[in-house]
């Protein structure tokens, strides 16, 4: 078959309705990435979908609308989809709810639920609306390839596959949508994107599935039978380095040494270290990963890498995103570089006593290093760090010593001087904890937890083999905050309102240990732990 190559002008939209209203398929532009979209309630328009892609059958597509309130023809709403689609839609959301007849078995790869997304690109927008019937559309790839975001990658994939493609440039995301299905009043992220936790949790508890960036159970059936495929993969091996900055980057150097076609992924900041003809950046924030990662993948495509190996971002906001995708392109392949031994992150809300919790850990033998002892014990005068601040806050040091109430007036109400400050805190802290689990592990430690409640916030997660939550009800950790600190109630739950709350640690966290107060139950919690992530 020839594929039309058309533009996103009135006229040629036109053309491509036409063409999905006589049964054909047509690549069209979205927000996230391209789809492949055909007639949402013919089973022929999903077989051949299927059959373009190479896509195994059991694999359901989603519906694409141009307004909420369409749902109503195709699935059974709710509330809840009310209110996340009020919220963020048109975006990159898609909600899984349960299908009515109209919408065939051949559309849900024989589910009873179908998902459904309305996006926000105005090229996609117009082509449905010109429709005037639900589009059935995975993203126009070919099954197991990186997802397109430009119309040169459709082509390269399907041309001759396909009816017709439209040309509405770059994608502005580059990664596939937020996937939720709703259970129990709970919105559970089937696949993260750029409809990020912290922005679902304003609206709705939000919960993840556990498969997002851990090796499934090959015998369990996925939630989103699309995730137990390997994905997003170029044709050679892909594996994640993980481990301090320095050492994942000398690990890359000398790859690079070794074989210089070795295919590398790493910071635009590593491009002084790091050159070679398959060596690739990144930009070193999220966003900018999201928007690069697909496209850098597929330009790995006939190359002579054997084998590429890529920096692990940190997972928290779109994050999360880039590192489930990459991880899939990994196919779970970590390697650990620099620190080898295990290493446990311990973080979670002020007052649900991850010092407690930590404490069982060390009894099970790990080193426990812990953060906040680190940071208290660089407040000496005239201590690396307070040198470092003096640079950035001059105001804030006098004679040495940190001035805190001026360093803390200073930040409060200026989100990019806090955040300076916090890369200042947070590298410094980091660097002394990389010290000592080197000294760790040489004295033969198996295994050390980090207890640091800005775990996430300074990126530490990305050099973690888990990351373990602590958790515990409000009146427990203001009871708790009371008592230890001193202070009053009203203090304590003001200091505790400026916290993450509980769904983020639920959503980022590998694994979250509720803390009752129960002493002999977080002490079997943390040794469940350590069977489960700690390998002998
Ligand atoms: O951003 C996107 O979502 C793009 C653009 C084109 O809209 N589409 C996309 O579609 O990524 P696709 O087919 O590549 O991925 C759809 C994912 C698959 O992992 C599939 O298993 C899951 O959605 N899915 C679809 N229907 C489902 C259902 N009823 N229950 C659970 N998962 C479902
Ligand atoms: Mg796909």
């Amino acid at each position: 078959m020839k594929t039309l190559y058309l533009t996103s002008k009135e006229n040629d939209i036109k053309t491509a309705a036409q063409i999905i209203l006589s049964g054909g398929t047509v690549a069209f532009p979205t927000e996230t990435v391209y789809g492949l979209g055909g007639d949402a309630t013919r089973p022929d328009c999903a077989k051949k979908i299927y059959a373009s892609k190479g896509r195994p059958s059991d694999n359901p597509l989603i519906i694409h609308l141009s307004k909420a309130e369409e749902a109503e023809k195709y699935a059974y709403t709710n509330d809840i989809y009310y209110k996340l689609t009020n919220a963020f839609c048109p975006g990159p959301l898609t909600v899984i709810l349960p299908k009515k007849d109209i919408i065939p078995y051949e559309v849900t790869g024989g589910l009873d639920t179908v998902a459904v997304r309305i996006p926000s690109h105005p090229v996609a927008r117009a082509f449905i609306e010109a429709c005037d019937v639900a589009i059935a559309a995975p993203s126009a790839n070919r099954s197991g390839s990186p997802s397109p975001t430009s119309a040169k990658h459709v082509k390269d994939d399907l041309d001759g596959k396909i009816d017709a493609l439209i040309d509405g440039g770059r994608c502005e995301i580059g990664l596939e949508s937020t996937i939720v299905k709703l259970k129990d009043g709970f919105a559970v992220i089937l696949r993260p994107g750029a409809v990020t936790e912290e922005m679902l949790s304003a609206v709705v508890p939000v919960r993840r599935d556990g498969s997002l960036y851990v090796k499934p159970d090959e015998n369990v059936r996925p939630e989103a039978p699309g995730m137990k495929y390997r994905h997003y993969a170029p044709d050679m091996p892909v594996t994640l380095l993980k481990g301090p900055h320095n050492d994942v980057v000398s690990y890359m150097k000398n790859r690079l040494e070794e074989d210089e076609s070795t295919g590398i992924i790493c910071l635009q900041s590593d491009e002084k270290y790091l050159r070679g003809k398959n060596v690739k950046y990144m930009p070193n924030d999220a966003a900018g990963q999201a928007n690069s990662l697909f496209a850098l993948l597929r330009e790995y495509k006939g190359t002579d890498a054997k084998r590429i190996y890529s920096v692990t971002p940190s997972r928290t906001g779109l994050g999360l995103a880039v590192c489930n995708r990459l991880t899939k392109a990994a196919g779970f392949d970590i390697e650990y570089v620099g620190i080898t031994i295990p290493v446990l992150g311990l973080t979670g809300q002020s007052g649900a006593g991850k010092s407690t919790a930590a404490k069982y850990f060390a009894k099970l033998g790990a080193y426990v290093c812990d953060c906040d002892e680190i940071y208290h014990g660089m407040l000496y005068r005239n201590s690396p760090m307070i040198k470092e601040l003096k640079k950035h806050f001059p105001f804030a040091v006098k004679d040495g010593a940190l001035d805190r109430p001026a360093l803390a007036e200073a930040v409060f109400s200026d989100k990019e001087k806090l955040s300076l400050l916090n890369s200042i805190t947070h590298g410094v802290i980091l660097d002394e904890v990389r010290k000592r689990l080197y000294e760790a592990q040489d004295k033969g430690y198996k295994f050390a937890v980090v207890d640091a409640s800005q775990l996430f916030e300074s990126g530490y997660d990305a050099e973690c083999t888990a990351v373990i939550g602590v958790c515990a009800d409000e009146e427990t950790r203001i009871k708790r905050i009371t008592e230890r600190d001193g202070i009053s109630r009203q203090k304590a739950l003001s200091r505790i309102t400026g916290q993450h709350n509980e769904d983020f640690f639920r959503v980022y966290c590998d694994t979250v240990i509720e803390n009752d107060g129960d002493e002999a139950k977080l002490e079997g919690e943390a040794a469940r732990t350590v069977s489960r992530y700690i390998k002998e």
